[in-house]
């Protein structure tokens, strides 16, 4: 009998649907769970872009889409957006490859940048599946773990001593699953100057960039000038408009990276499904007001849960910018991060990840979506409250 790969002992399935799954099964077994390990909007998707999506496969946009890395109105509707949204200004028939979720967008543009060997700076706490993937397509991947301490800031002397001549990209991720955090110009320009000094591309995961908090603006990496020519950019329908089973994403980048990355895409998903690409456009160039009502949604969710975090003893919880994760963490225990999620789960029947799959060593944080019912995270944070001493 053949083996699979010794890659696939290696990869693993991602923690957090893994989780989630945990989660399903204590449910299906009659368990009164509150799973808190998704990654998921709990909005249905605003009925004008399924609408768009109806009349698309009544109309007959059920065939291979054409071109294979994305329909022209989907490529204009995504240059249009990246330059009023970001300032940034990219060919629509050149520099951008429409797929099949960000997640494979993520996987393309590290497949087209990476030879065999070369590292990835990887910013810690990370989203789980970023060294996963960059171990797939045979790069190396290096974190660098920020601390809750002071606000998970990125630190150029920080970057700079990870450094090897064997890295050729950085991972950035703003807002920030699981922790948040937002970068600041001063950050931004840091990871700027450090790609000049190092001569690395940068992958900029905009993902989240809707779900911002208090205001707080989210720019880009690709609208600094100096800097543009090594920047993708990925980002999906997923988060924003609540689509995550639609299967849509994109990368947008350097033309020459896009061919590759185009060619790959072809080669596998050949492309994401043709009525989805005309519900997204329906999504980018429609109202915009549904985005909003979400956002707010999330925001006074997020404001519920740091506040019932920080009022839990031995808990505290870190502000939140944006994204819709609180990551708080429990003090001083000596305990794992994968013991206090153990322990939450089997007293208090509430399912988060441990930080440990985020790529934190130091202290014991867990990962809960609050994008789920607020009666279901007020009966998350009493319970939780309710084994409080449990977890010291
Ligand atoms: C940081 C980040 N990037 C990318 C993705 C990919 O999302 P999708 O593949 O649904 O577009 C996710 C999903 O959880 C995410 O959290």
């Amino acid at each position: 009998m053949p083996n699979p790969t010794q890659l696939a002992k290696k990869i693993g399935k991602s923690p957090t649907i893994a989780m989630n799954d945990k989660a399903k099964q204590l449910a299906a077994e009659g368990h009164d769970v509150i799973g808190l390990a998704g990654g998921e909007p709990d909005f249905d998707t605003p009925p004008h872009i399924v609408e768009a999506a109806l009349k698309a496969i009544r109309d007959g946009e059920t065939r291979y889409a054409a071109p294979s890395k994305g329909i022209r109105p989907l490529l204009e509707a995504i240059a249009q957006k990246l330059e009023r949204d970001n300032a940034v200004r990219v060919n629509p028939m050149s520099d951008i490859i429409v797929t099949p979720g960000g997640k494979l967008a993520l996987f393309l543009a590290l497949k087209a940048m990476l030879d065999p060997g070369d590292e990835v700076l990887i910013p810690a706490p990370y989203w789980v599946s970023y060294p996963s993937i960059t171990t797939m397509v045979g790069g190396v991947p290096v974190a660098v773990e920020t601390s809750s301490a002071d606000g998970y800031q990125l630190r150029l002397e920080q970057l700079r001593e990870r450094l090897s001549p064997r890295t050729k990209a950085i991972i950035i991720n703003s807002p920030c699953n699981p922790t948040g955090h937002v970068l600041s110009s001063a950050e931004l320009e840091a990871v700027a100057s450090l790609a000049l000094e190092a001569d690395l591309y940068i992958i900029s995961d905009e993902i989240y960039e809707k779900l911002n908090f208090d205001g707080k603006p989210v720019r880009s990496l690709a609208a600094i000038p100096e800097i543009a020519d090594r920047v993708v950019i990925i980002n999906g329908m997923s988060k924003a408009y609540a689509m995550t089973g639609w299967r849509l994403g994109w990368l947008a980048g350097p033309s020459p990276l896009m061919s590759a990355a185009g060619s790959f895409n072809s080669q596998t998903a050949t492309s994401a499904a043709t009525f989805t690409q005309h519900a997204a456009v329906a999504a980018l160039t429609g109202p915009q007001d549904c985005v909003e009502v979400m956002r707010q949604s999330y925001e006074e969710r997020r404001d519920f849960m740091v506040a019932g975090f920080n009022s839990i003893p031995n808990m505290s919880c870190p502000a939140i910018d944006g994204a819709f994760y609180a990551f708080p963490k429990v003090d001083e225990t000596g305990k794992t991060s994968e013991e206090v999620a153990n322990i939450i789960l089997d007293e208090a029947v509430v399912v988060g990840v441990p930080g440990s799959a985020f790529g934190v060593t130091q202290d014991a944080h867990i990962r809960f979506s609050f994008a789920e019912d607020f009666n279901k995270l007020k009966a998350a944070v009493e319970r939780i409250r309710g084994i409080a001493d449990k977890l010291a």
